[in-house]
């Protein structure tokens, strides 16, 4: 009998042929969030799950849902699912890492530029009709050539938006859990930090983290405080690493000078001071959403689910000791 799997969002044609080919699949192609309680209806006589960063699978969902062995993410990030109670309940939790690496970082990019120079802005002032005629004095935003550029948190997305500043003749510095090796410093031409020193030196703050209590308002008011008036910070990580509240006043203040942000600590709900900040970009969670690499992460997900629910080693587990044995 084929195990019985639930996709939890619209995803493309190619990857549910894929999956119905194996799996007695349900999914949602209405594309609509799926609440809670509805959820713990459709997943609790299901095998497998294949969800998105909009999901929430948590303890007590996985109490409704007993026969549950395999929850794959289409996401590199996995701070939605409570992978310690699945781990307990040996169901398997798979991600989909590396293929979304480079567009992530090219997205970091983006919201740097867009914020240094003010694009998205301009881009509003101009379609309002607002343009009566060229001004020198108009628009003025920050230089990126020739600044310092701090990345926190130097995985693989961090290495990579790192890379990406060579054109720019940028000083690079990191700061992250363990220092790298020295053949990825030279490769990132990144030099390690303490926190406070990076954000005291750089002029563009990139927050590639995942969020943890670790990780929890890493980015607060006393860090706004020690950053320079014409620094700018960027995040796409996760929401929660930065405290919004804080950022807005920061914002607001002139504290700081501009941000550029893809993820929030309550999306889809902003923390409201951010709609009226004409020094913010704002992007709703879209670091991966490139053509070809959603696609790829969607097919890598469906066959994480399909290779753990036939009983063999899903090639990006995050708790592989729920394999052992296999
Ligand atoms: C991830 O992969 O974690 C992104 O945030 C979702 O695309």
């Amino acid at each position: 009998m084929k195990p019985s799997v639930l996709v939890t969002r619209e995803i493309f044609e190619e990857v549910l042929a894929h999956l119905r080919g194996r799996c007695e699949v349900e999914d949602n192609q209405s594309d609509r969030p799926l609440p809670g309680p509805e959820l713990i209806e459709r997943l609790s006589e299901k095998d497998g799950a294949l969800v998105t960063v909009a999901d929430r699978i948590d303890r007590s969902l996985l109490g409704f849902c007993p026969r549950l062995r395999a929850i794959s993410t289409v996401a590199v990030g996995y701070d939605n699912i409570d992978v310690a109670a699945c781990t307990a309940r040996g169901i398997v939790v798979t991600n989909t890492p590396g293929v979304l690496t480079e567009t992530t970082a090219d997205h970091a990019w983006a919201l740097l530029m867009a914020a240094a120079r003010r694009i998205a802005h301009a881009d509003r002032w101009v379609r309002s009709g607002q343009w009566s005629g060229w001004r020198f004095k108009d628009w003025l935003g920050l230089d990126i050539h020739g600044t310092t550029l701090g990345v926190i948190g130097m995985g693989r997305i961090g290495q990579a938006v790192a890379k990406r500043s060579r054109g720019f003749e940028m000083r690079v510095l990191y700061h992250n859990r363990n220092r790298l090796a020295p053949e990825i410093e030279a490769a990132c031409n990144a030099e390690p930090a303490s926190k406070d020193e990076l954000l005291r030196n750089s002029d563009f703050i990139v927050l590639t983290l995942p969020h943890t209590p670790q990780t929890h308002h890493l980015i607060g008011a006393p860090e706004l405080a020690l950053m320079k008036p014409t620094s700018l910070v960027v995040n796409i990580g996760r929401g929660g690493v930065v405290d919004d509240v804080a950022l807005v006043e920061a914002l607001a203040e002139g504290r700081i000078a501009a941000a550029g942000l893809d993820v929030f600590e309550d999306e889809p709900t902003l923390e409201s001071g951010f709609l009226s900040l004409p020094n913010v970009v704002l992007t709703p969670h879209i670091g991966s959403a490139s053509h070809a690499t959603r696609h790829k992460m969607a097919m890598m997900a469906a066959e994480n689910l399909v290779a753990a629910l036939s009983g063999g080693r899903p090639p990006n587990p995050v708790n592989p000791e729920v394999l052992q044995g296999r």
